[in-house]
């Protein structure tokens, strides 16, 4: 059944961005497994991190210790992350054929260290150019929400799963943060209609999933095989 043609089908980079809570880590799997089913080989990756070395970078944010360094410093430290993550693990997969899918890109700097933190553009211009070296997304799914919504989404999940703290994450910045995050991400989109498209999450997981397909196929139409119609 595998009709996709790896040898003769070009790699493709997909990123996934949004805020938080918006189910961008479920979806990625989804379409992951979509494509697999296809015959398509799948490189599922994250941000921060991704390889051993952008893996360490992520503990040293995540666990709050640039905050003292400003966010300036916070924006190259997830630059170097980027860098590594794309030289050892993006640039070759795609170079050996396989699609890749990414929990979040240089479009979470732009929007979280950029446009919501106060770090210059021209900084995360140059900081972009540098991580990237011209691994710009083929497409880039943003899931929009609204925050109140994401909010309950998360604290709900994190009361199911028996892990109030995950409901942290929100608790810490306010509501604000949150739609600044999303008006960043949805100015992005805006910006660059031609890689982005805007999603609403607002949606049940396997409708979002459907949505999701719906959107890959119609930009990469050589997804469609007599095994697999429209
Ligand atoms: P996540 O894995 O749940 O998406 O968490 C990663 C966190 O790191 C999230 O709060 C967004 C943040 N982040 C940035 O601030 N800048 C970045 O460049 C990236 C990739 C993530």
């Amino acid at each position: 059944m595998a009709a996709y043609d790896t040898d003769t089908s070009p790699a493709r980079f997909l990123t996934f961005e949004g805020g938080e809570g918006v189910g961008k880590s479920t979806q990625v799997k989804r379409l992951a497994a979509r494509l697999g089913d296809l015959g398509v080989s799948v490189v599922r990756s994250r941000e921060p991190g991704g390889t051993p070395k952008a893996e360490a970078v992520r503990s040293f944010i995540l666990q709050g210790k640039p905050e003292s360094w400003g966010v300036g410093a916070e924006a190259v430290l997830f630059a170097a992350a980027r860098l590594d993550h794309v030289n050892e693990l993006i640039a070759p997969a795609l170079a050996s054929g396989k699609w890749v899918l990414c929990d979040r890109f240089a479009d979470s700097t732009r929007v979280y260290q950029g446009l919501t933190g106060g770090v210059e553009e021209g900084l995360i211009d140059a900081l972009e150019a540098l991580a990237l070296n011209g691994h710009v997304p083929d497409l880039t799914i943003i899931l929009d929400m609204d925050p109140e919504n994401a909010f309950e989404r998360v604290r709900r999940r994190a009361m199911e799963d028996g892990m109030p703290a995950l409901a942290d994450r929100f608790e810490k910045e306010d509501l604000d943060f949150h739609r600044r995050l999303r008006a960043g991400f949805l100015a992005i989109a805006a910006k660059n209609p031609d890689r982005c498209v805007v999603l609403s999450a607002d949606m049940d997981e396997d409708a979002l999933a459907e949505e999701i397909w719906r959107v890959v196929r119609e930009r990469f139409p050589e997804l469609e095989t007599e095994d697999q119609p429209a």
